[in-house]
């Protein structure tokens, strides 16, 4: 382990910072091996801090060339300089106010990292979340330290960009001023040869803000998805939140080396090319959704995140959570609230209650971590958001509002906390919050479990609240939960519309009197809460609810229990494919009065993941192979019996005219999509190469590949798909991750050895390692095989990209979090391959935390 022992940095330990900073000007001399930077910072004493303190300022991996305070040259014997950072020992520092005055040098062509200053495909680029500014000069970078910044940038490239307004220009330099006092993760810089689709947008008070999305050359033709999102995301905040834009010009960058998705930095958002670039001939629907609402997230961040940002990193679900709640709400405004939701919760579930129930489960506010950038969570950003939604129930539309308003009066230009936060609900709102923070502060998903009584015209509900002990956490008090409920008559009409119900108490009972008949209970309508729902119903019920509900979001997920029920009895009792699921769908799927969109979501059975989950969640060791032959013993009968039914939609569906990405088009498209890949399964892959063929979209080609490759088929296809897209590296990325993905599982492992080889495996970007490695993880069977095949070639991979990387490595690491939920032929081979990687010589920080918190799930 490199860092001898990783430090455990600890929320309790907070302390403001001693100084502040009124100005901090920066010089970037920039040269690929050796850039200088020069840093000018005016430091004033922090009034909250009294009394005399040393100067600590964050420093990593830099050559420091010279160090002044107030013009003076500081000797040697005045610093203190270590791995982390360096040291001004009060005696040595100016009472009152001074300006510390240092040059740095830096290897932003050596940085395989991709935090701090690095080059990605020749274009000088930073990542300063959370803590990469640290590896550019000597700064406290930390979230609380704001400040306003001049950047002066100093290179042959032709555009050079940096935060905030542009304050002049020359042959060789270009200067920048940012107003709005930041905190340093927001820094950034770009220097290259790119080349812009400019735009404009006038704010409602009249700002006249100019817009540029910045690419390299042959791509600009494949930018106007994003700019468009862009001047919608603007609009959207100015309606629904009352906030504006703030500077004289927006740029956003795209480069195809980026840990993340996308970084909110001032002024100058800077994307992974993935959530730039779409096409109709290289970008699928799902594609065009996601970079609309990314763009709108870092867009959103300018208030919630910019202007308003975390006291410290404990607190990140503070503008993390808020923001994927608006972007959330943005995308329901922008296409089906309905399919929003129902999509949202299918991504909760899949990552976050997995990563609840499992040995990485830690609070959406953490009190303690070693390394923070483990820390951008499902838990941190969707449960966050989830919290949001929650409180939003609880204090209603209007609350919600108020609440907001005082948020962004009250804190603008502030580093704020969870306590702030909730503070503001309180003042605006007159609740009592103190139960809720529960949400904020403990880890795991409660189990709600639900028995009903019919009594003389008085139906009840008894709800219990119980959440499993998580690391660290083994009290679980009760937590406040808004739970949707209506109810239906036998008719299935809706006798009690929409109604919150409070539980506050670890037992507690609901009554609704003056009732005809007994009804039949709609609960956690719209997903209200992020619980897990534990009611014994019968599969006639199911059926019922999915007929009738009202509530479009508990209409789907009656249908989805119906099918996970089904499964699971496959899987343990070996019984016949539900005979009630299949004339369920047969309805729901025939039914045109629905949105396709819906339609294609209730045809999506339950993922191996979530099978194998539940399947451990009730006491059984999970069999990945029986799962995968169930799975597709199912979707076969569904084909069989619905053939008629996919046959007419695979017709009907086909969307005519122009492409547009838009939710009616990829409605369409997605049900078509999924009647095609069950007749695939009976139709001998007739129709799938007949569309692969003729596809002139990426979503249909895709669509036809995959049905392809599952047929083992696809030679021919995967050949002419190189052809046409070998050199667009996104759409590559797609070619690699489908190959692995959709693999018998038995092939899987060599199919990703095989694909390793490959000369077009460019396994130091990350785009392409997560294509083919996170190919590989989500093929339940095929990662999971019992020979531990695959777990042995990923561990070995990531021990390669490590020692570059450790970022995406930590992050790729999670493919083992649930290993502790197989048989024990299956654990003792996923523990040899942890353990191989944890003994690895000079292991990043970032994965020794990871993966020691993997291995203490579970001793045997
Ligand atoms: N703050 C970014 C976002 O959520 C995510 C990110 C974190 C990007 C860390 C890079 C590094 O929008
Ligand atoms: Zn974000």
């Amino acid at each position: 382990m490199s860092d001898a022992t990783p430090e455990t940095i600890y929320l309790k330990d907070y302390q403001p910072f001693p100084f502040q900073i009124a100005q901090v000007e920066l010089t970037f001399r920039l040269k690929p091996r050796a850039t200088r930077v020069l840093s000018r910072i005016a430091f004033t004493p922090n009034p909250a801090r009294p009394g005399r303190h040393d100067l600590f300022l964050h420093g990593e991996k830099l050559k420091l060339i010279s160090a002044a305070i107030d013009g003076k040259p500081l000797p040697d014997s005045a610093l203190a300089i270590t791995a982390g950072g360096l040291t001004v020992a009060a005696a040595h520092l100016p009472q009152g106010p001074f300006t510390w005055e240092a040059e740095v040098e830096i290897d932003p062509e050596g940085n395989t990292a991709l935090e701090g200053l690095y080059m990605s495909g020749g274009i000088y680029c930073t990542q300063c979340e959370a803590e990469g500014f640290r590896k550019i000069t000597y700064y406290p970078d930390r979230p609380d330290v704001m400040a306003p910044f001049r950047v002066r940038i100093e290179s042959e490239m032709p555009v050079l960009l940096s935060n905030g307004n542009p304050e002049g220009r020359g042959k060789g330099w270009a200067e920048w001023d940012d107003p709005w006092p930041k905190p340093a993760y927001l820094f950034a810089l770009v220097a290259g040869d790119l080349v812009n689709l400019p735009d404009r947008f006038t704010t409602r008070s009249g700002r006249e803000v100019e817009l540029n999305i910045w690419v390299r050359k042959g791509d600009l033709d494949r930018c106007h998805y994003a700019m468009d999102s862009l001047k919608r995301s603007m609009t959207w905040d100015e309606e629904v939140y009352g906030r504006e834009y703030d500077l004289d010009i927006f740029n956003i960058v795209a480069v195809d080396d980026f840990n993340m998705g996308a970084m909110e930095n001032k002024g100058l958002n800077i994307f992974n090319s993935k959530l730039v670039l779409a096409s109709p001939e290289t970008a699928t629907d799902l594609d065009f959704e996601r970079i609309e609402g990314v763009i709108a997230h870092e867009y959103f961040h300018n208030w919630t995140g910019n202007r308003i940002t975390c006291r410290d990193w404990f607190q990140l679900c503070l503008k993390e959570g808020l923001t994927v709640f608006r972007d959330q709400e943005f995308t329901s405004d922008m296409r089906s609230a309905p399919v929003k939701r129902i999509a949202d919760v299918l991504t909760l579930r899949a990552r976050q209650f997995r990563e609840d129930m499992g040995p990485l489960a830690h609070p959406p506010r953490p009190d303690h971590f070693v390394e923070i950038n483990n820390f951008y969570t499902a838990t941190v950003y969707e449960k966050g958001a989830e919290v949001i939604g929650m409180l939003k129930h609880l204090v209603g539309d209007d609350g919600y509002r108020r609440a907001l308003a005082l948020y962004f009066d009250r804190h603008d230009g502030e580093a704020a906390t969870i306590e702030d936060w909730l503070k503001v609900f309180e003042d605006a709102t007159g609740r009592d919050l103190t139960q809720f923070k529960r949400w904020y502060t403990d880890a795991g998903t409660p189990r709600l479990s639900v028995s009903e009584a019919w009594n003389d015209g008085t139906y009840t509900l008894t709800f219990a609240q119980a959440t499993a002990p998580t690391p660290g956490q083994a009290e679980k008090p009760a937590r406040v939960i808004p739970i949707a409920v209506g109810l239906l008559n036998p008719n299935g009409d809706e006798i009690l519309p929409t109604t919150i119900l409070e539980m506050t108490e670890g037992t507690q009972s609901f009554r609704f009197e003056g009732l005809a008949t007994r009804p039949i209970p709609s609960i956690l309508r719209g997903f209200s809460a992020p619980v897990v729902l534990d009611r014994k119903v019968t599969q006639a019920e199911r059926a019922f609810l999915l007929a009738h509900d009202t509530d479009p979001f508990n209409k789907w997920e009656a249908g989805r229990s119906l099918a996970r029920d089904a499964l699971s009895r496959m899987i343990l009792e070996g019984e016949d494919p539900s005979g009630q699921l299949i004339s369920a769908l047969e309805a729901m799927a025939g039914d045109d009065s629905l949105d396709p969109a819906f339609r294609a979501l209730c045809l999506h059975l339950p993922s191996a993941d979530d099978l194998a989950q539940s399947l451990a969640d009730a006491g059984h060791e999970p069999d990945p192979d029986r799962i995968h032959a169930e799975q597709k013993r199912l979707a076969k009968a569904i084909a069989a019996r619905l053939e008629p039914t996919f046959e007419r939609l695979f017709g009907a569906m086909e969307v005519h005219g122009a492409y547009a990405p838009d939710a009616a088009q990829s409605g369409a498209r997605a049900l078509r999509l999924a009647a095609l890949s069950y007749l695939n399964r009976i139709d001998g892959g007739a129709r799938a190469k007949a569309l692969y063929a003729s596809a002139t979209n990426m979503t249909v080609r895709q669509g036809a590949l995959i049905c392809l490759i599952e047929n083992g088929t696809a030679e021919a296809a995967l050949a002419d798909f190189r052809d046409r897209f070998g050199a667009n590296r996104l759409v590559m990325d797609k070619w690699f991750a489908s190959q692995v993905l959709h693999a018998p599982p038995a092939d899987a492992p060599g199919v990703a050895a095989r694909l390793a080889a490959d000369p077009d495996f460019d396994w130091k970007n990350p785009n392409r390692f997560r294509a083919l490695m996170g190919g590989l993880s989500a093929n339940h069977a095929g990662f999971h095989q019992s020979s531990g095949a695959a777990y042995d070639f990923y561990a070995g991979w990531l021990i390669r990209l490590d020692a570059l990387n450790p970022q995406t490595t930590a992050r790729m690491s999670t493919a083992f979090e649930t290993w502790a939920r197989y048989d024990a032929g299956r654990r003792a081979k996923a523990r040899a391959a942890i353990e191989r990687v944890l003994a690895t010589p000079g292991l990043s920080r970032d994965s020794t935390e990871m993966l020691a918190r993997m291995l203490a799930a579970r001793q045997t």
